[in-house]
């Protein structure tokens, strides 16, 4: 009898022990190892973490990865860097807090699947998203921003430095929404952190008409932002056999009806899944409520909707920013004049912080990303190796880098998104002389009229 009792205590004693240790290795908060990383985490899209798609970043947040960047010849030096860059990691905005908040309710009251996530969400997770939050930059948010100010500071030190900012070479340039003015804020935080300056004069300029373009073009705003069959392939596609397969797999998770599941229950899981990640960094027990195939369609869906109201679904998307293109262009033009006519440049760096939204119709003008058959409702299949991934190409804190260098042959231009290089679709070199760049682009250069392109009465 006594042994028994004693056997049963051990018994019990032991479970505690596996349940806390287990409890403990999978809630990284409270861990000192680095928190594991949901298995899906690739597939956030645009809220994924910028370091998951520089993975090295993980071990170092403060190191730059060289392998990835092919520098024109070494009598060549830098003469400036435009940096076109997306807010840090953020809340949800209210509306997703809402659709997270239904299906949370939902889980909560109705679910009862016997899944070992679906105890730990009803026992331990708590609603702690409040509609207030509504998109605004998070703590991990600002971090994104100061440790790339930093980064880049090693990356171009002949231009991101004490003698520039003071000399008010370096510009700051951003989106009026909170979340860019803050980003803005704590990416000078970080140039000076990394400078080591005290006081330094520095204030960002506020510019919507650069860095919220899409806002501003009465075309894109009428036939796709306002236009819901714009996005036809969206719905489709989230009416389709995959989405409703992914569906039905949640709700057997669950244990509750199909009819209780529709395409924003998937989504608020998913973004429950993504945020947690993202702001706390912690691998939560609704990823479990998602296989990989399931992430998958959650995905493409994702990259569906940019593709058709952002990139190469709709030709306006991508010229309502024509603005930024030309912006861009005039800058490069002028510091080109300046070292021709041996004058000192007037603008060493150029920050310009905006959205996925601005950086997105960018990279569309000039043709990147983009794959030979275009993304739609009923291709799922054949596009798995698609090179139009918005968590590639846009997580939080992307950035878009143009740097001009000063060769014996002349000027050279190098691009560079999420600080590994590219080669611009249509020129062999990585690092192209400028006037070739300028060729390339000579359509553009000479028409992408914001005015014109925008108005509605012309085509
Ligand atoms: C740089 O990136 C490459 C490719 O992702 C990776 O294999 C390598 O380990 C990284 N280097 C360092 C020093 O982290
Ligand atoms: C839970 O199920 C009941 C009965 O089917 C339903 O009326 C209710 O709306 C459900 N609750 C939620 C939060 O979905
Ligand atoms: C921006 O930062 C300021 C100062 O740190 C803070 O008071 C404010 O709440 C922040 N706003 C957002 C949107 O994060
Ligand atoms: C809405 O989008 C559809 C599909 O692209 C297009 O045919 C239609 O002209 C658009 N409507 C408006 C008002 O622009
Ligand atoms: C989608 O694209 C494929 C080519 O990959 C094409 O065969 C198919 O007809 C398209 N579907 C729709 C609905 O446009």
């Amino acid at each position: 009898m006594a042994k028994q009792v004693v056997t049963t205590v051990c018994f019990v004693l032991f479970h505690l022990v596996i349940s806390y240790w287990a409890f403990m290795s999978s809630c990284s908060l409270h861990s000192s190892t680095k928190p594991s990383i949901p298995t899906i985490a690739r597939y956030f899209g645009t809220k994924g973490r910028y370091e998951d798609v520089n993975s090295w970043l993980i071990d170092d947040i403060l190191a730059i990865n060289k392998s990835l960047v092919t520098l024109p010849s070494s009598k060549c030096s830098e003469i400036h860097l435009t940096a076109i860059i997306r807010h840090g990691t953020r809340f949800p905005t209210t509306k997703n807090i809402q659709k997270m908040r239904e299906f949370y309710d939902l889980v909560k009251l109705n679910a009862t699947g016997d899944l070992t996530s679906l105890s730990e969400i009803k026992s331990q997770w708590k609603m702690w998203y409040s509609d207030e939050m509504d998109g605004r930059l998070v703590e991990k948010g600002r971090e994104d921003h100061k440790h790339l100010a930093q980064r880049l500071i090693k990356w171009f030190p002949s231009l991101l430095n004490g003698e520039n900012v003071h000399g008010k070479r370096v510009k700051l340039i951003t989106s009026s929404k909170h979340r860019c003015v803050n980003s803005t804020i704590a990416f000078r935080e970080g140039l000076m952190t990394g400078l080591k300056i005290t006081a330094v004069e520095l204030e960002p300029e506020l510019n919507d008409a650069l860095m919220r373009y899409f806002d501003q073009c009465e075309r894109f705003v009428k036939e796709v932002e306002n236009n819901k069959s714009a996005l036809e392939e969206v719905k489709r596609f989230n009416e389709g056999p995959e989405m409703k397969r992914v569906m039905e797999k949640m709700a057997d998770r669950l244990d509750v009806p199909y009819s209780s599941i529709n395409d924003d229950s998937v989504e608020a899981a998913f973004y429950l899944c993504a945020y947690e990640f993202a702001i706390l960094s912690v691998n939560s027990p609704w990823c479990q409520l998602f296989d990989e195939v399931d992430a998958q369609v959650m995905e493409y869906s994702n990259d569906l909707k940019q593709y058709w109201k952002r990139s190469y679904g709709h030709v306006i998307n991508s010229k309502s920013s024509c603005i930024l293109f030309h912006d861009l262009f005039h800058r490069l033009d002028q510091i080109v004049d300046q070292i021709n006519s041996d004058v000192p440049v007037t603008e060493a760096v150029t920050v310009q912080v905006g959205h996925a939204e601005t950086l997105i119709p960018l990279l569309t003008l000039l043709d990147l990303f983009k794959d030979d058959v275009p993304l739609n409702s009923t291709n799922f299949n054949t596009q798995q190796n698609r090179v139009f991934r918005s968590g590639r190409i846009t997580p939080y804190a992307a950035n878009l880098l143009v740097v001009l260098y000063r060769c014996p042959e002349g000027i050279r231009i190098g691009v560079r998104l999420n600080e590994k290089s590219l080669t611009l679709p249509g020129l062999s070199e990585p690092v192209p002389m400028y006037e070739d760049v300028k060729e390339r682009y000579s359509s553009l250069l000479g028409g992408c009229d914001q005015e014109t392109v925008c108005k509605m009465n012309s085509s």
